[in-house]
């Protein structure tokens, strides 16, 4: 609630052209206890002492002989943009009222007026605005404190990946001594603590890209590939994770698809996600990759589907799957692992190369996901991520 002392702080301007008006509307509003009142009798000053002053309300006549209340008011819309028209007009043409109301006024009084009508009327306005410049205070203290969040997750996961790579790689080391010495216990001890490590790492990578792409400082490095050398790779990568559940993994990719100009690290990554959650989450079935140019928009798409006959994801589920550390219920963790976090980032990734993540799912049945990227990364995504050009290897 905004308190009658901070509406009568609000700041005021009267325009009108007849100095009677503006001295009466002035000691109307004085005489009750608003304290920033100010007036002019020149409209086409208005804007300029808006941009000045940015009042919360602007009381304003319509007929004016230089310029009159509609041209103010298209004056102050450009000002404004989509924010808040703070205009109250009072005016003796009371058949202008719809067309000002549609022009943006927030509201609409005839001459002659009731002084109690145009204080209780003053006073509601005041109130919206206000209410409406704390949202828009909260909305931007919210968005710097989420902005320094994933800023501070940046800093951290980077600071906690070089000791951890010590301890991965030490462990290694001392892994391999102690085979060579036949220690057979210290090996396994030292092989837990490097898939720990190992575990722990991947954890950290993926909370650097969220916040990296959150704080808009994930860079695309786009180059011209070919998709069915990228999916021969992605595929044998996988393998043994598909294998691990009893599970068949089959590639349906067109011949014809051909190359595309984006970023197949990026592209490699989303993949990954989606097979290891299809391979996770699917036990002695079947997993298809599928690869296509579908449409007739010049075949500048690609359609990238991992399906699977696993256990499928209901709708309440459904709804969203796709924000951070988001899994099926607590027991998720404790039975396939991971963190929720491989969707969150594919679904970002996606739209930052100018595609999108969609998904179906049959709960008992089985998934699809199905990944739709443009085949060129387009420009208007260049504008806004910092596109490094990458050099074919
Ligand atoms: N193919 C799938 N079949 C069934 N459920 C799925 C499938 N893919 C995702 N899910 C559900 O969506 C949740 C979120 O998936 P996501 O990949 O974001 O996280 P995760 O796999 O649990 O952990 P992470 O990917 O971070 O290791 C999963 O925990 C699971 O409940
Ligand atoms: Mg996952």
């Amino acid at each position: 609630m905004i308190s009658l002392d901070a509406i009568h702080q609000g700041k005021i301007l009267i325009v009108d052209d007849l100095e009677a008006n503006v001295k009466l509307l002035d000691k109307m509003l004085r005489n009750v206890g608003y304290v920033s009142v100010a007036s002019t009798m020149n409209p086409l000053e208005v804007c300029k002492l808006h941009i000045k002053n940015d009042y919360d309300l602007i009381l304003l006549d319509l007929n004016m002989p230089e310029m009159d209340g509609f041209a103010v008011m298209d004056g102050l819309k450009e000002i404004e943009g989509d924010n808040y028209l703070p205009v109250l007009v009072i005016t003796a043409q009371p058949d202008h009222k719809i067309r000002a109301l549609t022009a943006g006024a927030k509201d609409f009084i005839g001459k002659p007026f009731e002084m109690a009508e145009v204080l209780a009327r003053v006073r509601n306005l005041l109130e919206v605005r206000l209410l409406q410049k704390e949202l828009n205070d909260s909305k931007n203290v919210a968005e710097s404190a989420n902005q320094a969040k994933s800023q501070f997750l940046a800093n951290m996961s980077h600071e906690l990946r070089t000791p951890l790579n010590a301890i991965i790689g030490y462990s290694e080391i001392l892994a391999e001594d102690a085979a060579d010495a036949g220690n057979k216990e210290s090996v396994s001890d030292l092989e837990k603590i490097r898939a720990a490590g190992r575990h722990l790492l991947d954890l950290i990578n993926d909370i650097l890209d969220l916040s990296k792409i959150e704080a808009g400082k994930m860079e695309l490095s786009a180059e011209v590939f070919s998709v069915t050398d990228m999916i021969d790779e992605v595929v044998a990568t996988m393998q043994p994770a598909v294998e691990k559940n009893q599970n068949s993994l089959e590639v349906d990719c067109d011949a014809a698809v051909g190359e595309m100009h984006s970023d197949p690290q990026k592209l490699r990554q989303i993949l990954y996600n989606l097979l290891s959650n299809a391979a996770k989450f699917t036990e002695a079935g079947r997993i298809v990759l599928g690869v296509t140019r579908p449409g007739q928009d010049g075949e500048a798409t690609l359609e990238f589907s991992v399906r699977d006959s696993g256990i499928g994801i209901d709708s309440v589920q459904l709804a969203r799957l796709f924000q951070p550390f988001m899994q099926a219920d607590s027991t998720t963790t404790r039975n396939f692992g991971g963190t929720g976090l491989g969707l969150a980032i594919s679904l970002r990734m996606a739209e930052l190369l100018g595609g999108k993540l969609q998904v179906q799912s049959d709960p008992g049945k089985g998934s699809v996901f199905t990944l739709l990227l443009p085949a060129q990364v387009p420009d208007s995504v260049e504008q806004t991520v910092s596109v490094v050009e990458a050099k074919s290897a």
